[in-house]
């Protein structure tokens, strides 16, 4: 007879119940908001991450970052609330760019709070009912103090510039915030409101400093032209496919003809040479002066374009054919019976340009007039792997303001004014709640506070202030990192976008309300491996 308690699972598979459960949840959520709280605010430190390289005996791969969603997605975590939040960045990353880190430690400090009540006995479901109204009411405080100077010009330009130069104030390009704020600023401009991000193309190029970076218009393509081809077309037409171009060996190994001596080798061999040349002319006859191939080009082949004059450039990769196919207005095509139904791709210019030591293909001048190339140059790896993180970050916050354009205060001024209002809400609220809602205002509270704090500035001194300056009702106060003290954001200029910020409130409430609703984790037993030959 065992004594065990019975079990309903299958062998392996086990249960945490109510108590457990949540403290386990609480735990892990607590510590990853933890891992990142330290990288928030324009004065958030930076973490190396190291994983193993390709092999043992290889380098470790190292990167240097202060991004959130980088942090999260390297980190693995067993904890199922951690990997609920590591998942919550990840969404926050691909949905607006920007704000995972804020996203994270809001819903980690929310159930900080939530912890603390649960142990004085609190009912999950009274919290959340708490939480719910909080939330209502600091997205009404938020919506209230949006800015909306989308009808104006000038002035909306002006809010772009702050806002890139907001975003990239917490990230690697600080230093040279002014410079790619505007860089961003004008490659987002150039889009026109089409909002395809996918047309602007960010090339890395070790060497230089960061300031050599630069703004290209048109499209660059790291490839070399083939051997005796023109190097410079005007007015090109271009086509782009995705056929093989490398019949011009005649494949021994692996083909089933059988043959009985050179002379017939030979022969097969003119005809395949024949077959690639009528190839090439179907291709050339499509009145082009410039071909783009995914897959690799040959030396007989490439021979013929040079007779032809016609430019051809081998194996771009997948990425480059697709952004090259919607700048250029052509379609990949793989057959070349019809010339009449193939989209041809268009520009003004190819021709060579030279950056740092390398030699890259310019189109300018192309069909679709928004396109462009960022160039960032930066003295190792990992500055210009952090430079693209930074900037694509700032590129997609702007495309997401140019979207909706209303935006609101950052410098932790939006989250006392939030934390205002809900205080404000739970003292009219009798019962229960009201110490939900007291504990949502605080959960908000911390983003300020871990910003001072980061900085090295007295945080509840700064607080204190922040949160009597909101209640005397101006609203506009926050952080200013630079001095150590309260003042106007609008004044100062950091600006951020209302859409990046409401996402950051509501998901990270949501994520933490799923959390705390969990009584019961429950570990589904681990597949039972088959056995490899049943007798
Ligand atoms: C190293 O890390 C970078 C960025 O995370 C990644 O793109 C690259 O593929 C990694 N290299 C290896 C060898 O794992
Ligand atoms: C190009 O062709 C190869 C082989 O024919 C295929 O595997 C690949 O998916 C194609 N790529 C594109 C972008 O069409
Ligand atoms: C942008 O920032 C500057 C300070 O850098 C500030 O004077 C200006 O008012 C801000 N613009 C808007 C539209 O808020």
């Amino acid at each position: 007879m065992s004594l065990n308690p019975i079990s309903i699972y299958n062998y392996g598979a086990d249960e945490e119940r109510a108590e457990i459960a949540r403290m386990s949840s609480f735990v892990g959520a607590v510590a990853i908001g933890d891992l990142v709280k330290s990288t928030l605010g324009p004065k958030g430190m930076d973490k190396i991450l190291m994983s193993p390289g390709p092999s043992a005996t290889h380098e470790p791969n190292i990167t240097v970052t202060n991004d959130g969603a980088t942090i999260l997605k390297s980190v693995g975590v067993d904890n199922p609330a951690a990997k609920v939040l590591v998942e919550l960045a990840k969404v926050q990353d691909d949905e607006v760019g920007d704000g995972t880190t804020s996203v994270t430690v809001l819903a980690a400090e929310l159930l900080r709070e939530a912890e603390k009540l649960v142990n004085q006995k609190f009912h999950p479901q009274t919290i959340i009912r708490g939480w719910r109204r909080a939330l209502e009411a600091a997205r009404e405080a938020l919506e209230k103090a949006a800015i909306d100077n989308g009808n104006d010009e000038e002035k909306f330009k002006e809010d772009l510039m702050n806002v890139s130069r907001t975003t990239l104030s917490s990230k690697l390009l600080t230093q040279h915030k002014d410079f790619f704020a505007k860089m961003a600023v004008d490659a987002v401009l150039r889009l026109k409101g089409s909002g395809n991000l996918e047309a602007i193309q960010i090339i890395k190029k070790l060497g230089g400093t960061m300031t050599d970076s630069f703004l290209e218009e048109g499209f660059l393509l790291d490839k070399k032209i083939g051997m005796n081809q023109p190097k410079r077309i005007e007015n090109a037409k271009i086509l782009i496919s995705n056929t093989s171009m490398d019949t011009d060996k005649i494949k021994i190994f692996g083909s089933r003809v059988r043959v009985d001596g050179t002379a017939k080798v030979a022969e097969i061999e003119l005809a395949e040479k024949q077959k690639m040349k009528e190839k090439c002319e179907k291709i050339i006859n499509h009145g082009i002066n410039c071909f783009i191939n995914r897959q690799l080009i040959y030396n007989y082949p490439e021979q013929l374009f040079a007779d032809a004059g016609v430019m051809a450039i081998e194996h771009a990769d997948f990425e480059g054919v697709e952004r090259l196919a919607l700048v250029l207005g052509g379609e990949i095509c793989s057959t070349f019976d019809r010339p009449d139904l193939v989209q041809l791709g268009h520009c003004d210019l190819i021709e060579e340009v030279i950056i740092g030591e390398d030699r890259l293909l310019k189109f300018s001048g192309v069909a679709r007039a928004e396109a462009c190339t960022i160039v960032l140059r930066g003295a190792t790896q990992q500055i210009l792997d952090e430079s693209e993180r930074s900037l694509h970050d700032a590129l997609c916050v702007l495309q997401r303001t140019v979207a909706e354009t209303r935006t609101v205060q950052g410098g932790g001024c939006s989250e006392a004014l939030m934390a205002c209002a809900v205080q404000q809400l739970a003292m009219k609220t009798p019962g229960k709640e009201s110490v939900a809602m007291e504990a949502f205002a605080r959960a908000l509270m911390q983003i300020p506070i871990t910003i001072a704090d980061n900085a090295g500035y007295d945080s509840s001194d700064l607080a204190a202030q922040l949160r009597a300056a909101h209640a005397e009702g101006k609203n506009t106060m926050g952080l200013d990192m630079e001095q150590g003290e309260i003042a106007c954001m609008q004044k100062l200029g950091i600006t951020e976008s209302f859409q990046v910020k409401r996402q950051v409130l509501v998901s990270a409430a949501e994520a933490a309300e799923m959390i705390i609703r969990v009584d019961n984790i429950i570990k589904s037993a681990p597949r039972q491996r088959q056995p490899d030959h049943p007798h």
